[in-house]
């Protein structure tokens, strides 16, 4: 299938929006670590977030509430040093911006000018605006996120998808068109019917960027450790698995574990 894609040597915040004008989707992967960002990156995707889900894949949490801002601001100065091409969106995680605005804007400081990021992303609509705004003035791009929101977990109860009854649908597109109107330069949409993820696309300037929030959106995000088979045992109906590396990588350690008790490894080849 041929691809509609301009070449851009730098992905800006702006780069997004030219390529929502032009029909061109968006590519978004996770990323934690230096290593990873510039496999991706070389790759050719134009976003990579650093997200909270790294309190789930890289430190095991059950949640994404544990995870500290020194942590994302650790795995973010790694990816940093890792990329050359791609936009760097980092997570604000959960209670470095809910309790104020002026909090808000200290915790995306540091985010800015610790780990070199190029924008933050944080979760929720009318209920966090005026942090949003306090954000965009000092000049930090933003990329919201609605539908699904990990971290208000014990307020929802489940990881099921969002917004099916009206009431809350029609929340979730009042959030949408009063982020874009904020400033935000981008949405992520998470597990929504694709039918109101289009729809809210389709009332935007602003790209939308989906996972699980169907086809006509803007772009998709999926986590890169679901979609190379290292997390085998998350099976959510969005998720295309692209590799089996957890059976890859466990055959690779047990044939290691195997060589080094036989006394196969090293060979006379691999030692001084
Ligand atoms: O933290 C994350 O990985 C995310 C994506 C699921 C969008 O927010």
């Amino acid at each position: 299938m041929s691809v509609a894609k301009k070449e851009y040597k730098r992905v800006t915040v702006k780069s997004l929006v030219e390529m929502k004008a032009n029909g061109e989707k968006i590519s978004m992967l996770t990323a934690y670590d230096y290593t990873m960002a510039k496999i991706v990156d070389n790759a050719g995707i134009d976003v990579i977030l650093v997200g909270d889900s790294a309190s789930n894949v890289m430190a095991g949490h059950e949640t994404t509430l544990p995870i500290t801002l020194d942590q994302m601001i650790y795995h973010a100065s790694s990816v940093v040093r890792g990329i050359d091409r791609c936009l760097v969106v980092v997570d604000l995680p959960f209670g470095s911006y809910q309790s104020d605005p002026k909090e808000a804007l200290r915790s995306a400081i540091r985010i800015m000018k610790e780990s070199g990021g190029h924008s933050i992303k944080l979760e929720g609509g009318k209920e966090i605006k005026e942090s949003i705004k306090r954000i965009l003035n000092a000049g930090i791009p933003v990329m919201g996120h609605l539908g699904l929101t990990p971290q208000s977990i014990y307020k929802f109860g489940t990881y099921t998808v969002r917004a099916k009854e009206e009431e809350e649908a029609e929340k979730l597109m009042e959030d949408a068109l009063l982020l874009e109107r904020l400033g935000c330069f981008a949405l992520v949409l998470e597990k929504v019917p694709a039918k109101l993820a289009q729809k809210v696309a389709e009332a935007l300037t602003i790209p939308v960027i989906g996972i699980g929030a169907g086809g006509g959106v803007d772009g998709q995000v999926l986590v890169t450790h679901d979609m190379l088979g290292m997390t085998h045992e998350f099976n959510p109906r969005f998720l295309r698995r692209y590799l089996d590396l957890y059976t890859e990588m466990t055959g690779a350690f047990e044939q290691y574990i195997t060589d080094v008790k036989s006394r196969d490894f090293p060979s006379n080849k691999e030692q001084y």
